[in-house]
């Protein structure tokens, strides 16, 4: 089959008013990307060569998210919407470049896998024209139903153009087609628009490969393939059918999760042999863990790496540009953005870590802030080598703590700090022997001590 050339041409036309959004449809997300993404990703890991996308007028930011992900895809812009067939056809010029095999997807049908286009294009090698995706919902209204004759497809019923009998049919069409190329012309060509609608409908290429003496067969498939977003109640529920299937992928792949419904996982995470996830841990787009890491319950993560053997959380905060080598310690309450933390350093409690390279082994106390912004820009700050440095300390970036240098408790450091040099600045301590006991005697008696103002009544 790899011989074969794919066409995939992805139908984003839509407007998706049911979404009640600003945005276009196919651009909400799905475990971190967008929906257009992850048709195109999963025609592209069916052996699809080219990707022609059809959208609709104002599609920048449509096409702009679509190269992200195929680089090479041709646009198509339908004007208007009058169905599924014409919208195809707005894509004619890729359509008559004759691949072997012909994909139709729907931008608003995420979910599809990609062995499943590999078996309606196994379909089409063994000679169909048109292969259709067969499912059977719990509740079949509003889909086309697949009407079959003695084993055969011979046609598919738009809900509206049904008859009651016809109505009566559960094996309904999941949308997604195959074509076979040297047909798919043709046969798009002949579809008229006399039905209920007025439109274009691509499921009448069953009966028009049928009227041409061509074959057309159905595929059975399971709902979740072809679930349709038109929701955002729809949304949320494809969004879980997602987050388990990525959460059964990254145990099966040697993942420990403790409670893996409360984690949520990007489709993009990638979590190595022996990570423990504990409960409630968020992962958004761009994670890589390392093995035998663990990641503890509320902790955030997103654009971050994690090396082999580091601890993460409770509480913590990976931003993007957070890179931690081996058995780094994260602690609760620490931030780090833009950092890198090289092996075996820690951060425990409270912390920022921004804009900064911790290096090998260095300590950072609780409540450390690397101050890295000045109001106008942001800057750097530089830690070394087995450095200390101690709690509640500010480090006014640009900066940098030399190897093995010691930064006292309290400290606002604001000069550079030499190698194994220490560096201290705090207010001096005096001490009041008594004070306090004495405050205690005269408040006994309803009084102050020397110099206080009477407390009003
Ligand atoms: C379609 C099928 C129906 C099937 C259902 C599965 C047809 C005629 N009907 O119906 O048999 O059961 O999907 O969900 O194909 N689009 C355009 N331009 C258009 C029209 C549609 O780009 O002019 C795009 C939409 O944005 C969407 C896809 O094509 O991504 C499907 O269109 P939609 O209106 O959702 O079709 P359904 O009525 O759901
Ligand atoms: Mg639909």
């Amino acid at each position: 089959m790899s011989s074969r050339k794919c066409l995939a041409i992805v139908l984003a036309a839509g407007e998706g008013t049911r979404m009640r959004s600003q945005m276009p449809k196919v651009l909400h997300q799905l475990g971190g990307r967008s929906l257009l993404a992850h048709v195109i990703l999963a025609a592209r890991a069916g052996g699809s060569d080219d990707l022609a996308i059809v959208v609709g007028p104002d599609h920048n930011a449509v096409s702009a998210d679509a190269r992200r992900y195929a680089p090479n895809s041709q646009f198509f812009e339908q004007r208007e919407r009058s169905g599924t067939a014409h919208a195809v056809l707005a894509a004619r010029k890729a359509l008559a470049a004759a691949a072997d095999d012909i994909l139709v997807l729907f931008g608003d049908t995420p979910l599809v896998q990609f062995d499943t286009l590999l078996k309606l294009r196994a379909a089409l090698a063994e000679g169909a024209a048109v292969v259709v995706l067969g499912f059977k919902p719990a509740n079949p209204q509003g889909y086309g139903r697949l009407v079959m004759q003695g084993g055969a497809l011979v046609a598919i019923r738009e809900e509206r153009d049904a008859t009651a009998e016809e109505r009566k049919i559960g094996l309904c069409n999941g949308g997604l087609m195959a074509l076979a190329g040297n047909q798919a012309l043709g046969i798009l060509e002949r579809i008229d628009n006399k039905n209920a609608k007025g439109e274009y409908y691509l499921t009448d290429a069953v009966a028009v490969a049928r009227d041409m003496g061509l074959k057309a067969l159905a595929i059975e498939t399971a709902e979740d393939d072809v679930r349709g977003i038109n929701t955002k109640v729809q949304l949320a529920e494809a969004e879980a059918v997602l987050q388990q299937r990525l959460r059964m992928a990254a145990m099966e792949a040697g993942v420990t999760m403790i409670a893996p419904e409360t984690v949520y996982l990007s489709a993009d995470t990638k979590l190595g042999k022996d990570v423990t996830i504990e409960p409630n841990v968020v992962f958004g787009p761009g994670v890589t863990v390392e093995d035998g890491a663990t990641i503890r319950s509320f902790s955030h993560l997103e654009g971050a790496h994690v090396g082999k053997g580091s601890r993460v959380g409770p509480f913590a905060r990976l931003r993007p540009g957070t890179e931690l080598g081996k058995d780094v310690h994260i602690g609760n309450f620490v931030e780090v953005k833009e950092a890198s933390i090289e092996a075996g350093a820690k951060a425990n409690h409270l912390a920022y870590i921004g804009d900064a390279r911790i290096g090998e082994g260095a300590n950072i106390g609780a409540g450390t802030i690397t101050c890295n912004y000045d109001g106008v820009a942001k800057h750097r700050t530089d830690i070394g080598k087995g450095a200390f440095i101690g709690s509640n300390s500010a480090l006014v970036a640009p900066i940098k703590v030399g190897d093995g240098a010691y930064v006292g408790t309290g400290t606002v450091v604001t000069k550079d700090v030499p190698a194994g040099a220490l560096a201290i600045a705090r207010a001096k301590q005096t001490v009041k022997e008594g004070w306090a006991k004495r405050l205690r005697q005269v408040k006994a008696l309803g009084k102050n001590l020397p110099g206080k103002k009477p407390k009003r009544s």
